[in-house]
């Protein structure tokens, strides 16, 4: 787990990004300010009123840490006419956007990163996901091209484990889409793919799951998978990927030989694609809590600039490894 950790602050670091963190009142955003600022994993922002903040933390060193008010900046008026320019066609009057870019630290870093000021926004340790993923929506959207914004976990095992050759796993979607059709599963798997490349450095193998193998059960939701899977071979046959698996299929040896003993993936899969938000969301917490997996995320996949969400059961270390996760993907 160190090992995974080290390596990616050091990328992070080379890379130099400037992050905000959206709840700067929180007391385990402020220590990881202080972590990633004393680590130079990037360079912090923290919104939030700064006295506020600094009177409520005295034990927190906040040399070197930006802090922006939004109801104070002299950046919010030029924020809420962005806003106010984006959502108008919905209905958004200049004023409501100029009270939501004011009161909401969200809308004011996502506006901040629509405008280029900051390279990517953390939040959700207060915020549910719902909050944090609307305001990235709504304000930076899709990339060019993509058609459903995702999100991935990225897995970080413990020392020895013995499910994952890979030093983390890739599962998804735990955060955004809570029923998928085919071809939405199929955007979620290229996705993934993606973020196992870039993020965990490894060549994916990636498992589409579901409570069947190879058509062992018959369901409507197994042949949401199976036409899944028949969209992404048709559409990227170099990628490693098959399905539908069960969980032991997938990542057991043993079990992969008995039930699917042709696949190429079966028995070591590195990327866990769920068949809905409702297994990927308990899948993941299963692994981090039963697992002594670290879970990282969730990393939006798909959004034209970073912007990441996090448990609010979430500690410091997390925001850490979420906050070198964007640092990583601001660079294009
Ligand atoms: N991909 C691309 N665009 C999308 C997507 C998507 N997956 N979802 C919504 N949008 C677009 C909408 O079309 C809309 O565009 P527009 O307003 O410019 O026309 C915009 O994003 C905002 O959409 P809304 O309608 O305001 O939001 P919506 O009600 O669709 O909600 C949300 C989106 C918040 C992501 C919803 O799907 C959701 O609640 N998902 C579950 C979140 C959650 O609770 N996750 C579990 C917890 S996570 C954890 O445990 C760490």
């Amino acid at each position: 787990m160190d090992k995974f950790l080290e390596k990616l602050y050091d990328r992070a670091a080379k890379a130099n990004r400037k992050i905000a963190l959206a709840e700067g009142t929180d007391h385990r955003v402020v220590k990881a300010a202080e972590i990633l600022t004393k680590k130079r994993i990037a360079r912090v922002v923290l919104i939030g009123d700064g006295e506020v903040i600094k009177s409520k933390f005295p034990d927190i060193d906040f040399s070197g840490i930006e802090i922006v008010n939004p109801a104070t900046s002299e950046k919010a008026d030029e924020y809420a006419v962005l806003l106010y320019e984006l959502r108008k066609s919905k209905g958004m009057t200049l004023e409501q956007a100029q009270s939501l870019v004011k009161s909401h630290p969200l809308y004011f870093g996502t506006t901040a990163l629509k405008a280029g000021d900051i390279d990517g926004l953390v939040g959700g340790a207060v915020y549910s996901s719902a909050d944090v993923l609307r305001s990235a929506l709504q304000v930076i959207k899709a990339a060019p091209g993509i058609k459903s914004v995702s999100s991935c976990f990225v897995l970080v095992p413990p020392d020895g484990f013995k499910y994952c050759s890979a030093p983390a796993m890739i599962f998804s979607d735990c955060a955004v889409i809570p029923e998928p059709d085919s071809a939405q599963l199929a955007d979620i798997t290229v996705a993934a793919a993606e973020s196992a490349r870039s993020i965990v450095q490894v060549e994916p193998k990636i498992a589409m799951l579901s409570f069947s193998t190879k058509g062992s059960a018959k369901h409507d939701s197994v042949c949401t998978v199976q036409r899944a899977l028949h969209l992404v071979k048709e559409n990227y046959p170099d990628l490693a990927v098959d399905g539908e698996l069960q969980l032991d299929a997938a990542i057991v040896p043993v079990v992969a030989k008995q039930k699917a003993p042709d696949s190429k993936v079966a028995g070591d899969a590195n990327v866990l694609i769920f068949p809905n938000l409702s297994a990927g969301n308990i899948g993941y917490k299963i692994a981090q809590r039963f697992g002594n997996c670290m879970a990282i995320g969730p990393i939006m996949q798909g959004l034209d600039k970073p912007v990441n969400d996090l448990s609010r059961g979430c500690v410091a270390e997390d925001i850490v490894a979420a906050a070198a996760i964007t640092a990583l993907q601001s660079v294009k």
